[in-house]
């Protein structure tokens, strides 16, 4: 089993934040959006770069810019309050949209919309906040490498180890970056302790 937790003070002040279940939705949007920035540079950091030269008012330096554009793939609904920031901090970014619904009763997820672009030999980040049986997010990961996609990276914001496990021993080359790993899913398979249904405290659809 194995997730990268971003390891910053910041970041666990917003999850906090978020798992407070007085946290009203137009807060929790935001406290989302910067959550996503720190989970986003740290499953980055290792994008090539190429160097190059350029003309500062003074004189020549030189510097680095990325080598390829990114692939974002929020999981519907909830993921999408993680694109954002995203396609703020990498403005070449590609979008595409895989809507995965859980059933109430069995939490089996089933797909109801893909739509995704070019994925081959880009780094394509899929985003989901709440990994919890690991279901959508090995279905996602499915579809990508379908699309002929390889390098994938798995952010999320609350992760359960059986999601975790799920997820890593399918897809062992999916690195999964998440800001805080759970005790156990419930009998309805919510993450616990938490922070709720995600989309719904995103949305206010409670
Ligand atoms: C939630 C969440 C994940 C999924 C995680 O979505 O956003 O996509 O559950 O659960 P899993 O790991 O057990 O598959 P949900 O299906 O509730 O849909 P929503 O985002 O539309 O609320
Ligand atoms: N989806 C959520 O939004 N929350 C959970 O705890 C599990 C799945």
């Amino acid at each position: 089993m194995k997730i990268r937790l971003v390891d910053h003070p910041l970041a666990r002040h917003l999850v906090c934040r978020l798992r407070d279940a007085a946290t009203a939705p137009a807060i929790f949007r935001s406290l989302t959006n910067h959550l996503t920035i720190i989970l986003a540079l740290d499953a980055t950091r290792d994008l090539r770069t190429r160097t190059v030269e350029v003309a500062t008012p003074l004189d020549r330096a030189p510097g680095e810019l990325l080598s390829a554009p990114l692939v974002v793939v929020p999981i519907l609904r909830a993921g999408l309050g993680m694109l954002a920031p995203i396609v703020e901090l990498f403005s070449d970014t590609s979008v595409g949209y895989i809507g995965l619904a859980r059933d109430h009763t069995t939490a089996i997820a089933s797909a109801y919309y893909c739509k995704l672009p070019d994925v081959v030999g880009r780094t394509t980040l899929i985003v989901d906040p709440m990994l919890a049986t690991g279901g959508s997010a090995c279905q996602a990961i499915d579809a990508v490498k379908a699309a002929g996609g390889s390098d994938i990276r798995l952010l999320c914001v609350v992760a359960a180890p059986e999601g975790v496990l799920n997820v890593s021993s399918h897809h062992p080359d999916v690195q999964i970056i998440g800001a805080a790993l759970d005790r156990e899913l419930n009998s309805q398979k919510y993450i616990v302790p938490g922070l709720g249904d995600f989309g719904d405290r995103l949305y206010g659809t409670l």
